[in-house]
Parts: C-alpha cells; structure tokens; sequence
C-alpha cells in the first residue's frame, strides 16, 4: 500500500486530475461551503465504493458542514470525533456518481468592470463569489483614473506610458478581475496572473484569455528562477489576502511588500487595497527598516469615502516621493488596542495550507 499525501494548494485539481483509484482519503475541510463540496466531489472521482474517507478541521471553521455536504457521495458514519475545537467526520463512498471533471463546476456570470457588462467565468469557494469585490472595484477605479489624465501630467505614472512594452502583475488575482479590468484600460499591456488557488486560476485563465502567464504559486517567489531571470514588472496590483481561513494573517501581504522591489523595474509600482484596520502602512515600515535603500516607498494613499479602504500606491525608494503625511501615518496605523507582540504574531509566515490538505492512500 502506498500513500499519498499533499500540503497542496491546487488540492481540488489535483484530486480531479488524479489517476485514481485510492484506498482512502483524509481531507483537511476547506473554509467554505462551496470549495467543501467541490473537493467532496473531487475526492469521490478517485474513491471506489466503500473506501473510507476522514474529514477534520476547526469547529469555528466550520467542518461540521461536511456532516451535510458529504451525504450525496458519502455515507456518514457516526458518531462524529471530538478533540478540543477539532472534528473528525467520518465515513464511505458510495456508488453515486460525482460531477467531474472540474471543468463541469465553471459558472457563468455576468459583471460589471469599469462600466462595462460581461461574460465571466467563475468556480465554486472562490473569494466575492469568483465576481468583482468592492475593495477590488476601489482599485479598478484608481487606475481608471490614471488612465483619464494626459501624458503630461506630473501624476500620470511611466508605465502607464508604455504601451505594449508595460508588464503587469495580478498578484493573488482570483478569477481575474484586477488583470481583466488593465486589459479594458491598456489593451496592449502584457498580464501575468499569479494565484495559490489552482480552481481560481481556472477561471482567471477563461476571463483573461491570452495573458502571458498563469502562475500557480506560494507568493511572488513561486514565480521561479527563470521567470525572476526575465522581464521585470512595470506593475503589481493587487487585492491580498489578509487571512488564512477565518484567522488573520498577513504574512502574504508582508511578503509582498518586501518581495515585490526585487519584481520591478526601477520605476515600477506596487498598488493595492487593504482594509482600513490591516496595518498596511507599518508593513512598508518594517520593509523599508529591514531593506534599507532597497525597499517600497508609498507615494500615495487613497482611502475610500467611507474610510473603510485604502488604495496603497508606491514605488521604488530611489524616486519614492514618500509625504511626510504618509510617513506619520504610517507610526500610528496601529490600533491602539493591538500589541506590537499580537501585531508581529500575525505577521509570522505560516507554513502554506492552502485551500485544503488531503492524503489519498493507495
Ligand atoms: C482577497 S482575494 C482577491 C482575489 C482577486 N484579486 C479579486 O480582487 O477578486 C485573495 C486571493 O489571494 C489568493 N491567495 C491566498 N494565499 C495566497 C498566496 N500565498 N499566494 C498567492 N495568492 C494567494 C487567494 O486564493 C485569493 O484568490
């Protein structure tokens, strides 16, 4: 008997993908209703009859749902296991036949980018749905309005100059909607989409036909050595992720903003959306205190009407206009009701856990 297990972060494809069958399938529960039933579905499409399957995770998480989610294809077997916040459900395939391959999961919308209506694409668990986030809309328009001065502007940034030679970034991208939403603006900009969710990328493929790469990855260093060899960036935009199932972390968006002067041109640019209570601006502040002379400094913060948002512009330090207005809100962006010691736990890079674990044995 052999066994297979995977810490994996395109767990759904892989399980679709898998040339089964497997004895058995351990599966660590994902965080929400949909991506539970899409890799209940996947995990029977390499399960024969009979074959036992173990679900566990966090109560506050919601694992119990897989007690409901898994009747169609599973039968459950009582009672379910208790450790402290964890459960373990249990139970066995049946004869039911799974919907598979993943392609049958594809949704059709339709959405509104920047003003005009059209067809997407989206999967079961993806973030806003696999539609257009209000953080995300925030973003879009800061560009629109780029796009809506003259070349001569002392706003106007370089690379929204640079026509066909202007490499962008959708950095944790979802279904697409930031690098689809560039194209509407700059058709001629050449997009990379990267992700660490394979099922998202399935769909950010379909709504932004022609990118120049779709990358399944860990942060900005799954780009690779080739790819870090090539071109770099004129842009990264994106709208992060700031937790990990229902806890905070924001060890993602702290990579990013280290990382991301390493993937740019000298005048390049790193914009992204945070809530109003993520201490984005600390985070460029450890940055710049860790990377002197090499890190991001930001030129501009755009918070929303409400004060919800803020859209994060910056650049590279050397030509970084960094105000003194953003360098003072920078030492207060702590609420005071957070410790620094809280504040740097959440800051600690966990090890990857993705969408879901699973271990199929066979
Ligand atoms: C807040 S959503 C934004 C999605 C999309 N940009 C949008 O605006 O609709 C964050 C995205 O980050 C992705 N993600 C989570 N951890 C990641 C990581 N370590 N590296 C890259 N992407 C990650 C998630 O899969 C999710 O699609």
């Amino acid at each position: 008997m052999s066994a297979l297990t995977f810490e994996s972060v395109c767990l759904c494809q892989y399980l679709f993908l898998q040339e089964g069958p497997f004895n058995a399938c351990v599966l660590r529960s994902p965080d929400s209703a949909g991506a539970l039933e899409l890799a209940l579905h996947g995990v029977a499409s390499v399960l024969p009859p009979g074959s036992p399957l173990w679900v566990f995770g966090d109560v506050r998480a919601g694992v119990l749902n897989a007690v409901k989610a898994l009747r169609p294809l599973f039968k459950l077997q009582k009672p379910v296991q208790e450790l402290g916040e964890v459960r373990v459900v249990r139970a066995l395939r049946t004869s039911a036949a799974p919907t598979a391959p993943l392609e049958a999961w594809l949704r059709s919308e339709s959405v509104e980018i920047l003003g005009r209506r059209r067809e997407w694409c989206s999967m079961p668990g993806l973030f806003a749905g696999g539609l257009v986030d209000v953080m995300t809309r925030h973003l879009l328009d800061q560009l629109q309005a780029v796009d809506s001065l003259p070349r001569e502007h002392p706003s106007t940034p370089p690379w929204s100059l640079r026509g066909p030679d202007c490499r962008v970034l959708d950095f944790a991208c979802g279904s697409g909607v930031l690098a689809a939403g560039v194209r509407q603006l700059w058709p001629e900009a050449r997009l990379v989409l990267l992700d660490a969710d394979a099922v998202a990328l399935e769909a950010a493929r379909r709504n932004v036909p022609g990118a120049e790469e779709v990358v399944l990855a860990d942060g900005l260093g799954g780009l690779g050595a080739a790819e870090a060899a090539a071109e770099p960036f004129d842009l990264i935009v994106s709208n992060p992720p700031v937790h990990r199932g229902h806890a905070d972390d924001l060890s993602v968006l702290m990579r990013l903003i280290s990382e991301a002067p390493a993937r740019l041109r000298p005048r390049g640019e790193l914009w992204l959306v945070s809530q109003e209570h993520v201490p984005t601006g600390q985070l460029f502040e450890l940055a710049r205190k860790s990377q002197p002379g090499s890190a991001l400094l930001v030129t501009e913060m755009v918070p929303t009407a409400d004060g919800r948002f803020t859209i994060w512009k910056s650049g590279a330090a050397k030509r970084g206009r960094m105000t003194r207005g953003v360098d003072l809100m920078a030492g207060a962006m702590i609420p005071p009701q957070i410790s620094w010691r809280l504040f740097l736990c959440q800051c600690i890079p966990w090890p990857p856990l993705g969408r879901a674990h699973a271990c199929l044995v066979s």
